[in-house]
Formats: structure tokens, C-alpha cells, sequence
């Protein structure tokens, strides 16, 4: 589809994440010097930064097929069994949202990553037993946004780890340019700059931005995407100067005007907004924290005095300080 387009598809067209990338690159270059399948991969941190993206550059680099799955979507051992069996040697498995994994699954995997095979028990009571299927050499790669609810035994199988981060300004400057290239669109350098700093951190939403900054240009009839075009279009988004959008807001004032700044559990946060949780904490959260905005302390969820400021509310200990 014309999203997939938009993917890089090697490792030289990929922007960022630079440590990960230089580690990859040997690791897929050893394996392919051994004529091995690469050592199992897991891949951790916040939606939208690149994980699928990453797991198809792998298969592309190692020149073997890319199955993919997520962990919600393997519901039986049985599901696991018919995806392992169908892999050629040295092929990718991508299971993405690792971590909600059931755990028969998991058992049935820990040997599949260990060994190459699979243990099925077969028939119910007196009658059951175990029979062992031989597996192709295969590379898995999981991602998940939280390496800390991976089971530790599954966590270990992993043989490299790799931390996506959020990006920098710039190089999600490059990533829009390169997006807006494909997409046929004229943005300047101060165009995606500004796209970029409201992008928090995350290509995903870079590009989601430049389509939608894209339409106002086309509509009021601008050739060319300038700063002040970008600034228009991302206000009437209600995405602010940080890239903060209407939901990361309400987590932020729900603590204040709720909670007194915190500390507030995480459920009561997610139920004060009707958010899941997962929401709050994997797509939220984060990027506050990136920001200074918030803290995660012992007994809760604590506002700071920069996001006092950034919402133009007066902080508690300013009240302190002038009565
Ligand atoms: N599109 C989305 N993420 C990208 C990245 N990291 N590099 C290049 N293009 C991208």
C-alpha cells in the first residue's frame, strides 16, 4: 500500500536512531558472512518510532522473507506451531506487542528460540503426549513499547536488544523532506522544521502531519508548505508548539485540576480522561516525561513546574511563594 511506501527499505535509507542502526549492521552482516540465521532481535520503546520499519530493513538486509504477526493475534500454541512450521531457513518472524503474549504461548516459544523446535503435546489425560517437530533455523523479532513486561525468560532469548528513542528535530526534518518528496509536495526548510517540532519525537506522526499540513496547502491554493502555512494548519489540529495534542493536555490539567499535581495512580489518570491504560502509558506518558512535563514517582504521577508553565497555570509553589 502507499503507506508501506513511505517506509524506508535498507538500512543507508533509514534516519536515526544511529546507535542501533552501526549495532544491526554488524550483526547483520556477521550472520550473513556465517550463512546463519541473525540471533533473535527485540526491539523496545514508544509507538510510532520505527519498529516495523526496522523488522522489514532486517529481512531486506539478510535477503529472507518477513512473516509478521502480533502477540494478541497468536491466540493458541497451535496458531505459534502453523506460523514457525511455514518458515523457510533463516527467514524473520516479526511479533509485534510481544509482550501480550498468552503464556502457553510463551512456553511453546522459549524452545522455539532456543532450540529450533517445537514440543506439542498431543491428545488430552492419560493418552497425552509430547512430540518434538524440528524447526528451520529462523531469526524472531519482537517489539514491544515496554521491555518490563516481558517475561524475564522470554526477555533473555533474546541475543540483541535494541532501544528506539524518540528523534531529534532534525533528523525528523530529513524524514519529512524524504516523505515529502515521495509524496510529490514542496515543504521548506523552515516548513519542516516546524512540522517537526510538533511531530513529538515520532516519524509516524511527522508524516500523519505533513499529510494533514499538506491538505490546508492544496486547499488554500499555496504551492509550497512555508513555516507560517505549517503553523496554521498544525493550531487548527490543536497540536501545540511542543506537539503536545488535546489528549496529552487533559492528562496534564486532569492531575492538576483533579489531583492537586499529583501524585495520582495511573488507572485513576486513565479513568479521569477514559483512556485505557495501556493508552496512557505507552503513548502518553512517554513523550510527557521526554518533555519534563511529568514524573513517575513511588506513589504516583506528579506534574512539574515546566508543565505549570507550558499550560499557563499558575503552580503551586508560585502561591507559596507570593502570599
Ligand atoms: N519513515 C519513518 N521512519 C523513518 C526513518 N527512521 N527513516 C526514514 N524514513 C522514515
Amino acid at each position: 500500500s502507499w503507506q508501506y511506501s513511505l517506509r524506508p527499505h535498507y538500512l543507508k535509507e533509514y534516519i536515526g536512531q544511529q546507535k542501533v542502526k552501526q549495532n544491526l549492521e554488524v550483526f547483520i552482516q556477521a550472520a550473513k558472512l556465517r550463512q546463519e540465521a541473525l540471533d533473535h532481535v527485540l526491539l523496545y520503546g514508544p509507538p510510532g518510532l520505527g519498529k516495523t520499519t526496522m523488522a522489514g530493513i532486517i529481512a531486506n538486509e539478510l535477503g529472507v522473507n518477513l512473516r509478521i504477526t502480533s502477540g494478541p493475534a497468536i491466540e493458541r500454541p497451535g496458531d505459534l506451531a502453523a506460523l514457525l512450521t511455514n518458515l523457510q531457513e533463516r527467514d524473520l518472524l516479526f511479533i509485534d506487542e510481544i509482550h501480550r503474549l498468552s503464556h502457553s504461548v510463551e512456553e511453546v516459544l522459549y524452545a522455539a528460540m532456543e532450540d529450533y523446535a517445537l514440543d506439542i503435546v498431543i491428545g488430552k489425560g492419560p493418552s497425552a503426549r509430547s512430540v518434538r517437530i524440528d524447526l528451520p533455523p529462523f531469526t524472531l523479532v519482537g517489539a514491544t513499547t515496554q521491555v518490563g513486561r516481558l517475561a524475564p525468560p522470554l526477555r533473555d532469548r533474546f541475543g540483541v536488544i535494541c532501544r528506539l528513542e524518540f528523534y531529534r528535530p532534525e533528523e525528523l526534518v530529513l524524514i519529512i523532506k524524504r516523505t515529502a518528496d515521495i509524496l510529490n509536495v514542496e515543504i521548506d526548510d523552515a516548513g519542516a522544521l516546524e512540522v517537526a517540532r510538533r511531530s513529538r519525537g515520532t516519524p509516524r506522526i511527522a508524516n500523519r502531519l505533513l499529510k494533514r499540513v499538506r491538505d490546508f496547502a492544496q486547499v488554500a491554493g499555496e504551492q509550497t508548505i512555508s513555516s507560517a502555512l505549517a503553523g496554521k494548519a498544525l493550531d487548527r489540529l490543536e497540536v501545540d508548539a511542543c506537539g503536545l495534542d488535546r489528549t496529552d493536555r487533559r492528562v496534564l490539567q486532569v492531575i492538576i485540576e483533579k489531583f492537586g499535581g499529583g501524585p495520582v495512580g495511573l488507572d485513576t489518570i486513565a479513568a479521569a480522561i477514559s483512556e485505557s491504560v495501556d493508552a496512557v502509558e505507552d503513548v502518553y506518558e512517554p513523550f510527557l516525561m521526554q518533555l519534563g512535563f511529568l514524573n513517575r514517582t513511588p506513589r504516583g504521577r506528579v506534574v512539574t513546574e515546566a508543565a505549570y508553565a507550558h499550560l499557563g497555570l499558575p503552580s503551586p509553589s508560585e502561591g507559596k511563594g507570593s502570599s
